[in-house]
C-alpha cells in the first residue's frame, strides 16, 4: 500500500463544460504529479462497482446514474499526504461549502456534480488506482 497516492476523476459535467484543462492546472498548481491518467468512460456497472462503498445511500442510483453518463478523466496523483492534501485542494464535497479558490468552489455545479472526485482513505485510493491503472501504466 502507497500512503502518497490518491486517485481522482473529473466528473462528467465538469468534462461536459470544458473544464478537463483549467482542472489539470489547479492540480498541477497544488504541486501534485500525475503518475498515470486517462480519459475514459464508466458503464454503469463500473460505476456501480467504483462507488460500491456507497451502495446503501438514497444517492447511490443518482450518482452511479450521473458518472457513467459520460467520459471522465481519471488520474493518479502523487503528493505527500495525498490523500488529505487533495481533499483540501478540492474542498468540501459540496461546492456551495467549498473554500473560495477550490476545484470544487471554482468548478463544481452542485453536491452531486461536483466536478471532481478525490479517496477520502489511503486504503481506498489504493482500491481505487487499481480500479483503473495496472501497475504498468503507472510512472
Ligand atoms: P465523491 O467524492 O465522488 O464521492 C461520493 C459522491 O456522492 C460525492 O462526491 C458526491 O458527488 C455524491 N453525493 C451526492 N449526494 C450526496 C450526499 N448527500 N452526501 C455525500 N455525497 C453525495
Amino acid at each position: 500500500m502507497t500512503d502518497n497516492i490518491t486517485l481522482t476523476m473529473i466528473k462528467p459535467m465538469a468534462v461536459k463544460k470544458g473544464y478537463i484543462g483549467p482542472i489539470l492546472a489547479k492540480i498541477a498548481e497544488g504541486g501534485f504529479r500525475i503518475v498515470a491518467m486517462k480519459y475514459t468512460k464508466l458503464s454503469l456497472e463500473q460505476a456501480q462497482k467504483f462507488y460500491e462503498v456507497h451502495k446503501e445511500r438514497p444517492f447511490f442510483r443518482d450518482l452511479t446514474a450521473f458518472m457513467s453518463s459520460g467520459p471522465i478523466v481519471a488520474a493518479i496523483l502523487e503528493k505527500e499526504n495525498a490523500v488529505q492534501a487533495y481533499r483540501d485542494h478540492i474542498g468540501a464535497t459540496n461546492p456551495a461549502e467549498a473554500k473560495p479558490g477550490t476545484i470544487r468552489a471554482l468548478y463544481g455545479t452542485d453536491l452531486g456534480m461536483n466536478a471532481v472526485h478525490g479517496s477520502d482513505s489511503i486504503e481506498n485510493a489504493n482500491i481505487e488506482a487499481d480500479f483503473f491503472f495496472a501497475k504498468t501504466e503507472r510512472y
